[in-house]
C-alpha cells in the first residue's frame, strides 16, 4: 500500500511537472512564468527556475540556439528588465557555470549598456574562463596548445592585449579593413556546389555543412595564405565539438584530444606558410613568444573565424530560403548594407567573453530588485538583445538594409561605424575593443553569401519548403 502511494505520487508529481512544462510553451505563459520567477526568486531556487526557462527555450526552439533561442531569451530580458533599465539577472544554462561560478550573473542587455562595457578603456575579464566553461575544467586540448590565456582573458587597455592586438594588426594584413580586390580570391571548395537543384534538395545539415566549407577554404587562404580544403571535414567536426563547450557544457577527455590532433594538422600548415613564419618572426622580434601567438591565432581563427563567419552566412542563407525573390533582390541592391542588417538581426555571437567587475557595484533592476555584484564577480553582454534596442533602431525586427543607424551594430563588439575609424583593427580609444576580424569576417561572409545566392536565383520561384 505505502509503495503504491509512492509511486502513485512519483507519478502524479511527474504528470504535473510535465503538464506545467508543456504550459510554458505557450509564450504567454512562458512570459507570464519568467516574470514570477525573477520578481520573487533570488538564489538558488531562482537559478533552477531560470534553467527550467532555458531548457523550455530550447525545446520550443527544437534545438536551434542562434537562430531561436537567443531571441527568446533577448525577448523575456526585455519584457521583464526594460530597455530604459538595460541590466537584468542572467541565469546560465551553463552547468560548468552552475558547479564553478554564480548561478545568477548581471547581463547587459540594452545598447547603451553593452556600450558601457565593450567601450570601457579599462574594462575586467575573468583569467580563468572559455565564455561559460571555466578553463581549469576543460580537458587538455581544448585551450590552445602552449598557453591556455587568450586575447579574450585579457583586460582592454592591459599593455600585454595591446600588443598583442597590435601584432595581429600589423602581420595579418587580410584583417584589415581595406583590402585591393587583386589581394583575396574568392574560391569555392571542390564538392561544394550553389546549383537551385543543388540548394532545393540539401537538408539544413547538408546545406551549412557546404557553407561551412566555404567559409573555412576561403578564411584560411585569405588569413594565413593556406590551403585547407584536405581538413574541411575535420574543420567541421572541431566546430560541432566547441560550441557546447563555448556554452559550459562539460567536455571529455577524448574530445579534448581530438581538437588538439584536429588543431595541430591546420597549425602545422600556418607554422610552415609564408604569413605564418613572418608573424612568428614579428613575435619574437618583439619579445613575444611567436609559436604560442601563432597558435593562440589559429585557435581563435578556428573559433570566431570560422564558427562566426559561417554561422552568420548560414543563418543569412536560411533567412534568404523564406522568401528567395524577396531577399535576392535587396541583396542585390546594397550586399554589404544587407550583409550588414542580417549581422545585427543574427549576430553569431552573444556577446563578449565575460567581463569581470573591478569594484562592488549595485544595479537596481526594473523587476524591484537590487543586485549586488561583488569585484571580481563575471557578468555577460548580450548582442542579440542589444542590437534590437528600439532606442536605436525603430522597428528593430524589420529587415531593412541602409537604415537609420546600420552601422551601430554590436555584434563585432564595437560599433561597426566606430571601429571603422580606428587607423588598424588593434582599436582605438574611439572603438577600444571591436573585433580584429570584424572586416575580413564582413568580405568573407558576402562573397560566400554572393555565391549562395547565385544559386537561389537559378531556381527563382522556388518552393520555400527549406
Ligand atoms: C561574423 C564573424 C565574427 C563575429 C560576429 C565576431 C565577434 C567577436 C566579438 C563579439 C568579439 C569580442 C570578444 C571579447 O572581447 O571578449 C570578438 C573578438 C575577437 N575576434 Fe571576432 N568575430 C567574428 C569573426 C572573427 C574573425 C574572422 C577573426 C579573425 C580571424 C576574429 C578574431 C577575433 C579576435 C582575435 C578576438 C579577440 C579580441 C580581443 O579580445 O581583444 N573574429 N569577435
Amino acid at each position: 500500500m505505502c509503495a503504491c502511494g509512492l509511486v502513485w505520487c512519483t507519478c502524479a508529481l511527474l504528470a504535473t511537472l510535465l503538464a506545467s512544462f508543456g504550459l510554458i510553451m505557450v509564450p504567454g505563459i512562458e512570459q507570464a512564468a519568467a516574470r514570477l520567477v525573477f520578481t520573487h526568486l533570488s538564489g538558488r531556487s531562482l537559478s533552477i527556475a531560470g534553467n527550467v526557462i532555458t531548457a523550455r527555450h530550447f525545446t520550443y526552439c527544437l534545438g536551434d540556439y542562434l537562430g531561436c533561442v537567443k531571441d527568446e531569451a533577448a525577448r523575456d530580458m526585455v519584457n521583464l528588465f526594460m530597455w530604459e533599465t538595460g541590466i537584468g539577472e542572467f541565469v546560465p544554462f551553463s552547468p560548468n557555470q552552475l558547479m564553478n561560478g554564480d548561478g545568477v550573473l548581471p547581463l547587459h542587455f540594452s545598447h547603451a549598456a553593452y556600450r558601457e562595457v565593450a567601450y570601457d578603456l579599462l574594462a575586467g575579464r575573468p583569467p580563468d574562463m572559455m565564455v561559460f566553461s571555466n578553463k581549469t575544467s576543460l580537458p587538455a586540448g581544448v585551450m590552445p596548445d602552449f598557453e591556455p590565456d587568450i586575447l579574450l582573458n585579457l583586460d582592454t587597455g592591459s599593455e600585454e592585449h595591446t600588443n598583442r592586438r597590435k601584432l595581429l594588426a600589423d602581420m595579418l594584413p587580410a584583417l584589415a579593413k581595406d583590402r585591393s580586390s587583386g589581394d583575396e580570391h574568392f574560391r569555392v571548395p571542390t564538392g561544394v556546389e550553389a546549383s537551385a537543384a543543388v540548394i532545393s534538395g540539401a537538408t539544413m545539415g547538408g546545406l551549412k555543412r557546404k557553407v561551412f566549407d566555404t567559409v573555412g577554404y576561403n578564411l584560411f587562404d585569405w588569413l594565413f595564405e593556406v590551403n585547407v580544403e584536405n581538413e574541411l571535414a575535420e574543420l567541421f567536426e572541431y566546430d560541432g565539438i566547441l560550441a557546447p563547450l563555448v556554452l559550459g557544457i562539460p567536455a571529455m577527455s577524448f574530445q579534448g584530444r581530438r581538437m588538439a590532433k584536429i588543431r595541430m594538422t591546420a597549425f602545422d600548415k600556418v607554422t610552415h606558410s609564408r604569413v605564418g613564419k613572418a608573424f612568428m618572426r614579428a613575435a619574437d622580434d618583439r619579445g613575444m613568444d611567436g609559436q604560442k601567438r601563432l597558435s593562440e591565432m589559429v585557435w581563435i581563427a578556428m573559433f570566431a573565424g570560422y564558427g562566426g563567419t559561417g554561422n552568420l552566412a548560414f543563418e543569412t542563407i536560411k533567412r534568404i530560403l523564406t522568401d528567395p525573390a524577396k531577399y535576392t533582390a535587396l541583396f542585390r541592391s546594397d550586399p554589404e548594407a544587407f550583409m550588414l542588417e542580417a549581422a545585427r538581426l543574427h549576430p553569431p555571437v552573444a556577446g563578449m567573453n565575460p567581463m569581470a567587475y573591478r569594484k562592488d557595484t549595485y544595479h537596481k533592476l526594473a523587476t524591484g530588485k537590487t543586485m549586488k555584484v561583488e569585484a571580481g564577480q563575471i557578468g555577460v553582454t548580450f548582442s542579440s538583445a542589444a542590437n534590437k534596442d528600439p532606442q536605436v533602431f525603430r522597428d528593430p525586427y524589420n529587415f531593412v538594409p541602409g537604415r537609420e543607424n546600420a552601422e551601430r551594430l554590436l555584434s563585432w563588439n564595437n560599433e561597426w561605424g566606430d571601429f571603422s575609424r580606428c587607423d588598424t583593427v588593434a582599436g582605438c580609444p574611439e572603438a577600444p575593443r571591436g573585433c580584429p576580424g570584424t572586416f575580413l569576417s564582413m568580405r568573407l561572409v558576402t562573397a560566400t553569401v554572393d555565391f549562395f545566392v547565385g544559386g537561389i536565383e537559378g531556381g527563382l520561384p522556388l518552393k520555400q519548403e527549406l
